[in-house]
């Protein structure tokens, strides 16, 4: 080992949530009040090269080429905390990580983040963890995050502490061909971010409702995909996905995430879907709509959505793998 950097490089794609994660029992070691199940999208590529180095005096983040600071460089020490405190390691590291998808798109970032972060850095540690332990890992950066590690269709299992809060992939990406059409119609900064959110949702009233139906809703999601019956996910998705902005909207302080631009497009998305289309809509923490699709619809669709009043872009996202290490 002598003095050489240990360094190692990873790619990670994000994720919709198509059952969400919305609310920690702990909010330190991000252990969730409920299980959720999201797809990875593919294309959308985080890459993150962690190298821990005698040299550094104190941890460097240098995301999309541009040196960070503050909350965010703080952000990505207090994960190396964890790394460091696994693998005994005493050196700082130096993180660089580009995204090849627009960061004012409104896609979470930090999902693909910290899947992309905790396999090189725990690599570059030297560390050799199990699927599991590296899925957990993730979770300590971003809840979301750990869903990102096994990629595909995955489902974060709550657990009942920190050993057994991790996501497994119930499919694998080439299981269902559907695609997901994410429609920006806004490409500024959100006021709240997730972490901040969660923070809040026990402040609804609404909340305990909302937890207590999560695990049929898992269930039927589960069915929905293992059958690939797009009804029934259809239906299940953008329950779960109104559920979650009921919670936000009636939380104190209450959070809106929706534009009129985002209205329009869920209205539209039913009438589709009425008509016989198979498509359906769910939205994160921001203002910006996840069209999920049957493949053979993803053109008409895109079109149909890029008419639309308010729609800035439209980028599309097929079902994608786990985590991997790439050349370095
Ligand atoms: C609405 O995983 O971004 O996207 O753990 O604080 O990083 P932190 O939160 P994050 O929350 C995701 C919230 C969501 C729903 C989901 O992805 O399940």
């Amino acid at each position: 080992m002598a003095n050489s950097p240990l360094h190692a490089t990873a790619l990670a794609h994000p994720n919709i949530a198509f059952i969400k994660y919305w609310g920690n029992r702990d909010d330190q070691l991000r252990l969730p009040m409920t299980g959720s199940l999201s797809m990875a999208l593919d294309g959308l590529d985080t890459v993150t090269r962690v190298g821990f180095d005698p040299d550094l005096a104190a941890d460097r983040f240098i995301l999309n080429g541009m040196e960070q600071s503050g909350a965010a460089l703080n952000r990505v020490a207090s994960f190396l905390d964890y790394v460091r405190r696994l693998a005994v390691l005493n050196r700082f590291a130096q993180v660089e990580s580009n995204n090849n998808y627009p960061s004012g798109a409104g896609i979470a970032s930090s999902a693909a983040a910290f899947a992309a972060l905790a396999l090189a850095a725990s690599k570059a540690a030297g560390l050799e963890l199990s699927d599991a332990e590296l899925s957990r890992l993730a979770r300590l950066g971003s809840g979301s995050a750990c869903r990102s590690v096994p990629g595909g269709f995955a489902e974060w299992l709550p657990g009942s502490g920190d050993a057994d809060s991790y996501a497994v992939q119930i499919a694998p990406p080439e299981h269902w061909d559907l695609v997901d059409l994410i429609v920006v119609v806004d490409r500024g900064e959100k006021a709240v971010g997730s972490s901040a959110g969660h923070k809040l949702a026990s402040t609804s009233p609404l909340q305990t409702l909302r937890v207590a139906g999560v695990p049929e809703r898992l269930e039927q999601c589960r069915i929905a995909i293992l059958e690939r019956d797009f009804e029934r996910l259809a239906q299940v998705v953008e329950l779960d996905s109104e559920w979650m902005h009921a919670v936000m909207r009636t939380s104190t302080p209450p959070l809106y995430y929706w534009t009129p631009a985002t209205e329009v497009v869920l209205w539209n998305v039913r009438a589709w879907r009425s008509q016989g289309n198979a498509v359906c809509a769910t939205v994160d923490a921001g203002p910006n709509v996840h069209v999920i699709a049957l493949a053979q619809e993803a053109d008409w669709t895109e079109a149909q959505l890029r008419a639309l009043p308010g729609v800035l872009e439209v980028l599309k996202a097929k079902p994608g793998g786990g985590a991997k290490l790439i050349e370095d």
